[in-house]
């Protein structure tokens, strides 16, 4: 045990940490050089494109210190974005020490002190590194001062690296060695292992991620989950090289995997407590919680008889992603359907593009939606966080929404506009303090609702990207809110509902009017677009009718023309639902969200 290091590498999305852990797998010759994929933690193809790390991997690299003795460093992967900080918080918890990148040309960003705190809180060494130093906008000592300042560690301790060139990559491998205490526990003691992460494996069902705290673990134990309950018994275990590797055993201490005949991801909880069936320990270890979806959308298959088709899709994704959770949903508008939880945008949009991609399949995402709370004049208490389910409004007797601590790192050229944006979305500026001269960050408390709507985009595009934004789920508070409902040609399409504050009520339907009328094609008939609340009509656009048939252009001479016409209409269509009499396109569904 001596001779193990456990520990992660947390940054900012983009401050290069794919791209390091890669060279690490290099340098301890994991991978050789020549199969090195870029990214090789990264193991979706979706991860792969947006080069967001979302599924925490973990490899086991055998190091050779300076000092000639042998160690093994358990790199655990985490997650890099906000909607993913649970998962992060897991897998920190099954480590001594986080590695914590700041990009030399970028600095300190919301992300690097939301990373920062969940690792204080899980009492680990850092060992904090200026990346990226090859960029010739590298500014090392600004980037140094913001270390010591805002983030409260000390300036000598700061190791100075490059993914790209492999400056620095040794140092920090000495330095984890050297600096970070090798993992405590006993052998003898009863068994207790932390669930951190569980991936899924065609043939052999779910493979668990785990940190052993005390005990040994072997094949043919039978194991028990403390907080499901479940037991199991163990066919496999062993560590992570890339590939699994298997072992007799796992101890005290360790990091790797255990396979014990799980059918789904969806069995295993993140965070929970595994101990032996016949001689369990005396209780979980801390920190464990289950991971409550946020947002909440509907996904319709764009042809209605492929309902079955995508609820085989839905079954297979969550095989390996827990965090989705679905039930069957109807909609008068759009038809069979399914209603989902995701932890954020981001991981809705995630999900989107894996049923479109590796499921072949089409389909509609309803606007998403938080999750209200209504207290109700006979006393209950309702969650909705589908508009169709909207309580009588004269049953409500308060309604109330989720707020978040949201915080924005930003340059201070842009204090202005970012402010006025969350005053906008009704938050309330609880602090504002400067990181160095140039540097401002921002804390406002927001209702979640509000920064579903392109707030993030609209944050980069007014900062020209530059600033970053990062939050955490506060509580309910008291609000007024209303549904407001959209008629297409005077017949109300109930997945085009929204819920909002009343405040927003007239500016939101107005501007989901003018983006429908944008988006939905001209018919052969004039087309009345209104949104209304309660019945009473509070904005209206329409849509003129269509004056030519398209084929008319084409003269009718030039054929290849007129065929490559048609099939682009017949393409088009598949991406068009009927509602009524009219076809809606897909992303009018989703347009209705951008607010510019
Ligand atoms: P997420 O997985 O999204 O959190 O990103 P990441 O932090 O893993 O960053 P990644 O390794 O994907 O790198 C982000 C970008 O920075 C890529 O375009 C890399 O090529 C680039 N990059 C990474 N490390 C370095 C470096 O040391 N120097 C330079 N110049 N560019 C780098």
């Amino acid at each position: 045990m001596e001779n193990i290091r456990n520990f992660s590498i947390i940054a900012h999305i983009d401050h290069g940490k794919s791209t390091l852990a890669d060279r690490m797998l290099q340098l301890t010759k994991v991978v050789s050089d020549n199969n090195l994929r870029e990214q090789t933690l990264d193991t979706l193809d979706i991860e792969r494109e947006r080069g967001i790390t979302v599924k925490s991997q973990t490899a086991a690299l055998p190091y050779t210190a300076k000092n000639g003795k042998e160690y093994l460093l358990n790199l655990v992967d985490t997650p890099g974005h906000v909607d993913f900080s649970y998962e992060v918080s897991r897998a920190l918890a099954s480590c001594e020490a986080a590695v914590l990148l700041v990009d030399a040309s970028q600095g300190v960003e919301a992300q690097t002190v939301a990373n920062l705190y969940l690792a204080m809180e899980n009492d680990l060494e850092i060992v904090p590194v200026i990346n990226k130093v090859d960029l010739p906008s590298a500014d090392i000592d600004g980037v140094l001062e913001q270390i010591e300042n805002e983030l409260g560690l000390p300036a000598e301790e700061v190791i100075l690296a490059s993914g790209k060139t492999g400056i620095g990559i040794e140092d920090i491998l000495e330095a984890i060695v050297e600096r970070v205490p090798h993992p405590e526990g006993n052998e003898e003691e009863k068994v207790s292992a932390l669930i951190f992460d569980a991936t899924y494996d065609p043939y052999r069902g779910a493979v668990i991620h785990t940190r052993m705290f005390n005990g040994v673990l072997k094949p043919g134990d039978k194991i028990k989950f403390m907080f499901s309950g479940e037991t199991y018994d163990i066919e496999e275990v062993g560590y992570f090289r890339i590939q699994r590797e298997k072992r007799d055993s796992l101890k005290a201490g360790e990091v790797g995997y255990i396979i014990a005949g799980i059918k789904r991801v969806s069995d295993i909880k993140n965070g929970d407590t595994i101990t032996l069936n016949s001689n369990p320990c005396e209780g979980p270890l801390s920190g464990f919680r289950e991971v409550k979806p946020v947002v909440f959308s509907s996904f319709y298959p764009i042809a209605s008889d492929d309902y079955e088709d995508l609820s085989q899709a839905m079954e297979r994704l969550q095989l390996n992603d827990a965090s989705l959770i679905y039930e069957k949903d109807t909609s008068s508008a759009l038809g069979s359907g399914f209603r989902c939880g995701f932890l954020g945008l981001l991981h809705l949009e995630i999900i989107q593009q894996r049923l479109e991609r590796e499921f072949n399949q089409s389909i509609i995402v309803t606007a998403p939606s938080v999750r209200y709370r209504f207290q109700m004049s006979d006393g209950s208490t309702v969650y909705i966080d589908n508009p169709v389910e909207y309580p009588d409004s004269t049953f409500i007797k308060q309604s109330e929404e989720l707020y978040i601590r949201a915080n924005i790192v930003l340059p201070a050229e842009y204090l202005g506009p970012i402010i006025k944006l969350c005053m906008e979305r009704r938050g309330i500026q609880q602090n504002m303090n400067y990181i160095d001269k140039k540097r401002v960050e921002l804390i406002f408390e927001i209702p979640l609702g509000e920064v579903m709507f392109d707030f993030y985009d609209q944050l980069k595009s007014m900062s020209r990207g530059y600033a970053s934004f990062d939050y955490e789920i506060l509580d309910y508070r008291d609000s007024d809110l209303v549904k407001v409902d959209i008629l297409v040609s005077g017949e109300r399409v109930d997945a085009l509902s929204i819920i909002v504050h009343r405040s927003r009520s007239e500016s939101r339907g107005r501007h989901m009017c003018e983006r429908l009328k944008d988006t939905i094609p001209k018919q052969m008939f004039k087309v009345p677009i209104q949104a209304a609340i309660s019945g009473k009509i509070i904005a209206r656009e329409t849509i003129s009718a269509m004056r030519k048939d398209v084929l008319a252009k084409c003269y009718g001479g030039d054929v290849s023309r007129k065929r490559k016409l048609l099939e682009k209409q017949k393409k088009g269509k598949k991406r068009m639902k009927m509602v009524g009499n009219v076809e809606i396109p897909q992303e009018a569904f989703l347009a209705v969200l951008k607010t510019k």
